[in-house]
């Protein structure tokens, strides 16, 4: 590909049109370390100068009907992204992939194994493995906190892969609930987990909005990963202010979200037709702002060790 600097769009832009413009045949001969080093990084600067603007639609529906784009589709990440079975982009066996539990088949291509395998290493794989180490940790912070066994709600648990890494898991919760819309992810969790103090429900997360889902019990924790990535300031702010009513004195919330300025942001919506509502850490605060102030003890933002993840923790007096 050509040498380019970002201070010349013009020259960035036709690098990329010239690789987009290529055979299938030219691709698979092409090393595919040219991909990850240098066309996705271009990707990535291309997105930064123009995404505000009519120029960075017009590069989609060139990329969508490029040769890349196919073989791209080999990688089983990038096509259950596309090809959306459960509906949407980020479903729990997405995330599994990302997690390294799941893997490509005997049957995907070596070059989508291949693509799949560099994909993982991408930072903001590296972030999301990092959240369920993190969430699990938290736990165990909550639980050191309180010296006693906890009950934790997860808002759209998913696989509750994290859970996976907690240890004595009987000895230092209670009770964990866990709601999800999605009746498959659910089934999965409760195959994989063996705890007693489960309850996943089949559950809107519009339900603890609207105060029709409430635990039985008041919370100590109330966590939630890979949502609110995908809801709109109103429906965050508000699910934050209705979690706050089901916490117990001292109880916290936690809730991860996608910073702006993600490098892998370009290819999630240029190929994987993945569009996610990103926050720094403002944004983050901002959705903390309708809660009753006499009883909050703490809001802070931190971000993860990748910088790609922002953390909003909440505690209530
Ligand atoms: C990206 S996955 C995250 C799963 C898990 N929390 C994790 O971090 O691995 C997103 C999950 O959100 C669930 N979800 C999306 N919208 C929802 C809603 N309105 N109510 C309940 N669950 C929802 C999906 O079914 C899916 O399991």
């Amino acid at each position: 590909m050509h040498q380019y600097t970002v201070s010349d769009p013009s020259a960035l832009e036709t690098s990329l049109l010239e690789f987009l413009a290529k055979s299938k045949t030219d691709l698979e001969l092409e090393n595919i370390n040219c991909i990850f080093n240098s066309f996705i990084p271009q990707l990535a600067n291309h997105y930064k100068l123009f995404c505000q603007s009519e120029r960075w639609n017009s590069f989609i529906n060139i990329c969508n009907h490029s040769s890349l784009r196919k073989i791209l589709l080999e990688d089983p990440y990038t096509r259950r992204s596309v090809e959306k079975p459960r509906g949407y982009a980020g479903d729990a066996c997405l995330i599994d992939f990302m997690y390294k539990l799941s893997a490509p088949n005997p049957s995907d291509t070596y070059f989508g194994r291949e693509l799949f395998w560099h994909l993982m290493e991408s930072s903001a794989c590296q972030s999301v493995r990092w959240r369920a180490l993190h969430l699990a940790e938290k736990i165990d912070e909550v639980h050191q906190s309180n010296q006693k066994r906890i009950n934790i709600l997860s808002l759209a648990s998913g696989h509750l892969r994290e859970l996976h890494y907690v240890r004595d898991f009987d000895q230092k919760v209670e009770r964990f609930y866990g709601i999800d819309q999605d009746p498959r992810s659910n089934e999965e969790a409760r195959r994989s987990l063996p705890y007693l103090q489960l309850d996943i429900r089949e559950e809107s997360i519009l339900n603890v909005i609207r105060e029709k889902y409430k635990p039985n019990r008041p919370l100590d924790f109330i966590y939630s990963a890979g949502l609110f990535d995908y809801l709109n300031d109103k429906v965050a702010q508000k699910l934050i202010t209705s979690s706050f009513r089901l916490l117990a004195p001292g109880g916290r919330i936690l809730v991860a979200n996608f910073a702006p300025d993600l490098v892998e942001q370009a290819y999630m919506e240029a190929f994987m037709d993945w569009y996610l509502i990103y926050r720094d850490e403002n944004q983050m605060e901002a959705l903390a702002e309708d809660l009753p102030i006499s009883q909050v003890g703490e809001v802070k933002t931190y971000r993860d060790a990748m910088g790609n993840v922002v953390y909003l923790q909440i505690i209530k007096n």
